[in-house]
């Protein structure tokens, strides 16, 4: 059976679960806590829980509205599908949901819920503060319904809700849930954040940072996370600096082999973890088997080496 989050996510990483398995397995951490601080559509998550390679799953999102759809239909379920089955697909219904999410504190969570799956799926792009598919006037080549396959949608949230008593899910800052939740949970943890976009976020996602925020979290993450962690981006210079004393690579997720490879994103990893020396995914196999795979110990000459070796990529 295949496992999918519910949530289309612009930059969701579902795509790339096979690698977080790898790293998983590569530091015997299968059966672990996994946690996400910017969970998003939590595609890796909901793919790693269901498949049995962790325990548990913990998914933060300073989203309120994000935060509400996963509260909902884990606490709410058979109200929320009835919701997913009985909706009408129409331009008016659409306004209407837009105002619920441009209006949450007048709306229960199930409400909010509910307004951010429909957005999300009958949004170009899955953007919550994006255009319709197909346009008002309904006159595009896809219409608003293409995304909403209501008994595949269905199965996907009652397969994620049967599992609830493996799933929190927390509706804080990251920083704050680095500090006061993630210590709370089991030494052998494994944490992936991926924080939204330095560069283009502000339209992706209701929540994001300005680039003295990236510059906080990366200390935050290098210093004050007390757990083995994995960080993806965008490769922006900015971050490369940031995070220039860990060990990284770049990869391209839309890996295509008749092209020129260009690293387009990057993962970064805390020291203390050892990193498979392939992998399955064509795009990061390529990649990883030049880096430096047993846990790390860097001294000036590493650092100085990663960071140019950053800066030429
Ligand atoms: C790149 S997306 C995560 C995508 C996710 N990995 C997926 O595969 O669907 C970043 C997420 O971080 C959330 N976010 C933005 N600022 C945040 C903050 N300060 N604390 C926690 N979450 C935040 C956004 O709401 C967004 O859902």
């Amino acid at each position: 059976m295949r496992y999918s989050t519910p949530l289309r996510y612009p930059g969701g990483k579902q795509r790339l679960t096979p690698f977080v398995l790898e790293v998983l397995r590569a530091n015997e951490l299968q059966g672990c806590d996994y946690v996400e601080p910017y969970a998003g559509g939590a595609g890796v998550a909901i793919q790693l829980l269901l498949q049995g390679h962790v325990a548990n799953i913990h998914l933060n999102d300073s989203s309120k509205a994000i935060y509400s759809f996963w509260r909902s239909i884990l606490t709410k379920t058979e109200e929320f599908c009835r919701l997913v089955s009985t909706a009408s697909l129409t331009v008016e219904e659409w306004k209407r949901q837009r105002e619920v999410i441009r209006n949450p504190g007048k709306h229960s969570q199930l409400e909010l819920g509910f307004s951010t799956f429909f957005l999300n799926r009958c949004n170009r792009s899955g953007v919550l503060s994006g255009g319709l598919i197909g346009g008002l006037q309904q006159n595009g080549a896809w219409k608003m319904d293409a995304r909403f396959s209501r008994n595949e949608l269905i199965r996907r949230i009652e397969v994620i809700a049967a599992r609830r008593s493996s799933i929190t899910v927390r509706n804080l800052d990251a920083e704050q849930f680095m500090a006061d939740y993630i210590p709370t949970l089991p030494a052998k943890s494994l944490v992936y954040c991926d924080p939204p976009y330095f560069n283009k976020a502000q339209r992706l996602y209701l929540d994001s940072y300005q680039p003295e925020d990236h510059a906080r979290i990366a200390r935050v993450i290098q210093t004050r996370l007390p757990r083995s962690w994995i960080v993806s981006y965008d490769s922006a210079p900015e971050i490369l600096e940031y995070y220039a004393k860990r060990r990284s690579f770049l990869y391209n997720l839309q890996y295509n082999a008749s092209t020129v490879y260009k690293g387009r994103e990057v993962f970064v990893f805390s020291d203390d973890l050892v990193l498979p020396s392939e992998s399955t995914l064509p795009c990061i196999d390529e990649v990883v088997r030049y880096l430096d795979h047993g846990k790390y110990k860097p001294n000036a000459k590493s650092r100085e080496a990663t960071r140019k070796r950053l800066l030429a990529a």
